[in-house]
């Protein structure tokens, strides 16, 4: 019998659960996927934390919204030629599982440059630095401050950024600096000097700002920097976001689903030629799911990726 991971209430990683699940067949555009790898995003315990609500009726809830695997059968008015394929998939609705029915339309092929666990936790972190860089209108000539650069999507941001020809300043804590170095960019610590850290690091000053980290400090550090406020992108502090008169993205953020495809699609072909790098910081069995959110939740170097 296959297998799900369930939140059974709200609260911390003590609430999942690995249950029976038989996902049954694919239905009308749908394609039913033996998971591989699964990407352990903040969103996934943002869903049983109690933030996004507590609403006693939804549980058990099913998590996961990314995956890379191999698609076992396709629906109705699926191409056949995706059955046997290595995919990956976001957003998918429930991808802690071995089997999940996934939107043949969220299907990409899995790039070849990555190995699986690291093509599981590509799409929502790419697809995410995508929308929110064209938010900000992003280019050549540019030079961005990328608050959490050291993070699954800041990581993608500053790669990306730097891809379209931007100068990129992220921040993150003292040991990741490495990291986002080697993506190319300069690296500065984030707390109390933030200001004064950027200013030295950028001297000819900033043209656009992306947060995924959410802070007081961040969103305030790039308002007082950047002169065109629609140029700072936040992908986490909705209310000071909407309140400072920045952009944010939130969820779908709005887009559509073409966009979200073409993002799809073009995170993939970036990866496929060798242009995208994912850090996986921790693989763990679906059995050990609870040890996975412990570990994620601590700020791992790299993403926590589950396995069947
Ligand atoms: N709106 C959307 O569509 C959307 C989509 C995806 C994600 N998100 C949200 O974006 C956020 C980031 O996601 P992620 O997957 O990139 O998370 P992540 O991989 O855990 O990265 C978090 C980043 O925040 C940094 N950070 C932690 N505490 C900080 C602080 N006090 N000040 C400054 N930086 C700090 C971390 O730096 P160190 O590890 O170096 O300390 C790291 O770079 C989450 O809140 C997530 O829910 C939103």
């Amino acid at each position: 019998m296959a297998r799900a991971v369930v939140a059974t209430a709200y609260g911390g990683p003590d609430v999942l659960r690995v249950v029976e699940h038989d996902p049954g067949l694919p239905g009308p555009g749908e394609a039913l996927v033996e998971m591989r790898a699964a990407g352990v995003n903040p969103a996934d315990w943002k869903t049983y934390s109690g933030a996004w609500g507590d609403d006693e009726a939804r549980l058990p809830l099913r998590l996961g919204f990314e995956l890379a695997g191999t698609v076992l059968e396709a629906g109705e008015g699926v191409d056949r030629a995706w059955v046997g394929q290595e995919v990956v998939a976001h957003p998918v609705s429930g991808a802690y599982a071995d089997r999940v029915l996934v939107r043949a339309s969220r299907l990409v092929p899995r790039p070849a440059a990555l190995d699986v666990t690291e093509a599981g936790a590509l799409l929502l972190a790419g697809t995410t630095a995508l929308h929110a860089l064209d938010a900000a209108g992003v280019g050549a000539g540019d030079t961005v401050l990328v608050h959490g650069a050291s993070g699954g999507v800041g990581s993608m941001v500053t790669q990306l950024a730097l891809r379209r020809g931007a100068r990129v300043v992220g921040t993150a804590s003292r040991a990741k600096h490495d990291d986002v170095v080697e993506l190319g960019a300069t690296a500065i610590t984030y707390g109390p000097g933030l200001h004064g850290r950027v200013e030295q690091a950028a001297p000819g000053g900033l043209t656009a700002a992306i947060d995924t980290v959410g802070t007081d400090e961040a969103l305030d550090t790039s308002v007082a920097l950047v002169a065109d406020r629609r140029r700072v992108v936040t992908i986490v502090a909705a209310a000071r976001g909407t309140a400072l008169g920045v952009t944010v993205m939130s969820g779908n953020g709005g887009l559509t689903a073409e966009q979200r495809a073409r993002a799809r699609e073009h995170v993939a072909s970036l990866a496929a030629a060798g242009h995208l790098r994912v850090r996986v910081g921790a693989v763990y069995h679906l059995a050990d799911v609870v040890q996975a959110h412990r570990s994620a939740m601590s700020g791992t170097r790299g993403r926590v990726v589950l396995v069947p």
